[in-house]
């Protein structure tokens, strides 16, 4: 494929560029991701220009070394849908770190994206390479309150996902679940619009069976420092499954597992950003308990191929979309300390010592997913191996703080 078309947004900007994705030496490892079946299928260099444009923006460089950053006027190259074809698209959280990147595959296969956030863990930033865009809209907006619109899809993803965000307001979070999803399944009636949840695997809570299949019905504390969130997505669930039954809403669900990618927040708390954050800057990597917990991790471009495929898919019970790869936390702090020291993009340390620390409370000790139904139903499985994921997500955050934009 001939990457230089998506280029063509570039042209003016003779800066310098920072180390960039592209000075990162092609890696004998997947390269394109999506489903041509749905129209996703896209190569990976082309999701790739899209992380950076936004860290690098074309800048000048005063004589007295003031820096004048210039907004981005034009737009990477999308494919050409047809009107009739073309679907109009809601995206709650459509800001945050998965909503993101499935905005730009939604841009990318010719649909018209309207996202809704009101950015308290989303961002701008990453979706700022289609503000203005004839196809695309950002709307500042918190789903506890109504939103009237006319979609024929809406992809609910409106809701902190990471401990440190959703137990900053409890009670926020259960709102947000709630009235949040009850607000967008009520749009959803409305306009008969298809509506994909994205539930959690914390529905299982901290599992007695392993792996997780989609018929179990979890173990889950309901008044420990999780459940805002835990029991929110379960309720959620509830809510999707009664407007299905009730008001013949046609719904999906996706019970995501642990994702990695850029755009990740590198303060979510979560196990993967703290020790590439703690690794970049050469303190101690930080394991909770003995370490032996073990989790999967799958990289958000193939999250994004199983979200696409479900909604288009005609399966409405829930699926589980994650990576059977599974590592114990120990074996992640090294694998990331080793990448983190052997990227091509420079690192300002050559040592990085790991700490152990005691067990974070209802932190599971077990989560893998079983993903058979979506194998069935939606052909689908991860096509990156967690190292791939892991090594580009690192690279994204040694870029990141090379820019100074974390
Ligand atoms: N990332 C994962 O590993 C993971 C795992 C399981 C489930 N999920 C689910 O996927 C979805 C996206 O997660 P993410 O990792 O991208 O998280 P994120 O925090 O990066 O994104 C969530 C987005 O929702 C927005 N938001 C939060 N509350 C809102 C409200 N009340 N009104 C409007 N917007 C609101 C945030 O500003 C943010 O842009 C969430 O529903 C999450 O529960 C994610």
């Amino acid at each position: 494929m001939d990457h230089s078309k998506y280029n063509d947004n570039n042209d003016n900007n003779n800066n310098e560029q920072p180390n960039t994705f592209a000075s990162i030496p092609e890696r004998d490892y997947v390269n394109t991701v999506g489903h041509a079946s749905v129209g996703s299928d896209v190569d990976l260099a082309w999701l790739r220009q899209l992380y950076l444009p936004k860290v690098s923006p074309e800048k000048t460089i005063l004589e007295d070394g003031t820096v004048q950053y210039h907004m981005q006027r034009s737009y990477p190259a999308i494919r050409q849908l047809s009107p009739a074809k073309r679907e109009r698209i809601l995206v709650t959280g459509g800001a945050g770190f998965v909503g993101s990147h499935l905005v730009d595959r939604l841009m990318w296969m010719g649909h018209e994206v309207i996202v809704l956030d009101n950015f308290f863990t989303g961002s701008k930033r990453n979706v700022q390479h289609w503000i203005g865009h004839p196809h695309f809209e950002l709307v500042s907006h918190d789903v506890v309150d109504p939103f009237m619109i006319e979609v024929s899809q809406i992809y609910h993803l409106a809701c902190p996902a990471s401990p440190p965000h959703y137990q900053y307001n409890p009670t926020k979070t259960v709102k947000t679940s709630v009235m949040g999803t009850i607000n967008m399944l009520g749009l959803a009636k409305r306009t008969k619009a298809r509506f994909l949840l994205t539930s959690t695997s914390e529905i299982y809570g901290d599992p007695e069976e392993h792996p997780q299949k989609e018929t179990y019905w979890g173990h889950v504390n309901p008044i420990g420092p999780r459940a805002c969130y835990d029991e929110g997505k379960r309720i959620a669930e509830t809510l999707t499954y009664s407007y299905m039954r009730q008001n013949d809403v046609d719904v999906r669900v996706a019970r995501i597992f642990n994702t990695l990618g850029p755009r990740m927040s590198p303060a979510d708390g979560r196990v993967v950003s703290n020790f590439i954050m703690q690794a970049i800057k050469g303190e101690p990597l930080t394991l909770y308990g003995d370490g032996d917990q073990t989790r999967s991790f799958q990289y958000v471009h193939d999250l994004v191929d199983g979200l696409i495929l479900l909604m288009n898919k005609n399966f409405m019970e829930p699926v589980n979309l994650g990576n059977t790869e599974e590592y114990t936390i120990k074996d992640f702090a090294y694998m990331i300390r080793d990448q983190v020291l052997t990227s091509p993009v420079p690192t300002p340390v050559n040592e990085v010592e790991i700490k152990i620390l005691p067990a974070a409370m209802d932190d599971p000790k077990k989560r893998k997913p079983d993903i058979s139904r979506a194998k069935k139903y939606l052909g689908w499985e991860p096509r990156f191996a967690v190292k791939q994921g892991l090594q580009e997500t690192v690279d994204w955050f040694k870029l990141q703080v090379a820019e100074g934009a974390i």
